[in-house]
């Protein structure tokens, strides 16, 4: 039997979503799946690979002020019918600050993924939302606007006051594993 194929595309600010979605490609091949990993920030579109080809697709997404990134926003709206047209087989994720709260946890994973996908006429079928990465050090792709806002949701999420250059991962990998793996069986 020839082996599973699946595409990944993800839209991210600072990393933490490409990061997700590199450790879920090599998941996926550990797995004896093939995966293809596309930024959607920088995709043209006669890039993006022929659907047809895959057995299954997940995206992912990095939330800034509750918003996709642009990329995720124009491929999920322009790609609708193709999308659906993987029956039980697609997957939606993001990189947030308040999910990796306990108290909001539930409430984004819903909103940000299957809600705002819904609002697009896309009906995903396993969705989850990870902790983002909260590099507040000289090295940040992050300005001073969007520190001081960070260190704000942060704050919210962790309840812990951030001071200085800190650099926190929030991404919970054994969760990321887990959902990777729960998509893998789907497939
Ligand atoms: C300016 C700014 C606004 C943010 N707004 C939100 C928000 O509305 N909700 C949320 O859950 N996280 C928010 N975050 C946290 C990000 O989701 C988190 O940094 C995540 O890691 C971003 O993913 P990325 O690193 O792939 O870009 C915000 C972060 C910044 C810098």
């Amino acid at each position: 039997m020839s082996e599973k194929k699946i595409l990944i595309f993800y839209g991210t600010r600072f990393g933490a979503t490409e990061g997700v979605a590199g450790k879920i490609a090599e998941l996926a091949r550990e797995n004896g799946l093939q995966a293809e990993v596309y930024n959607l920030e920088d995709l043209p579109s006669d890039k993006i690979p022929d659907f047809n080809n895959y057995d299954g697709i997940l995206i992912g997404s990095s939330i800034k002020i509750g918003q996709w990134t642009k990329g995720v926003k124009k491929f999920v709206g322009n790609y609708k019918n193709q999308l659906n047209s993987f029956k039980g087989k697609k997957g939606f994720y993001v990189c947030s600050g308040y999910a990796a709260n306990p108290d909001s946890y539930e409430k984004v994973k819903v909103e940000y993924t299957k809600d705002a996908t819904e609002k697009l006429g896309v009906f995903i079928d396993h969705y989850d939302a990870f902790g983002g990465l909260m590099d507040f050090t000289e090295s940040s792709k992050m300005g001073w606007l969007e520190k001081k806002l960070l260190k704000i949701v942060t704050q919210q999420s962790t309840g812990e006051k951030i001071e200085g250059d800190s650099y926190t991962d929030l991404r919970d990998w054994d969760q990321i594993e887990n959902f990777a793996l729960e998509f893998f069986k789907i497939l």
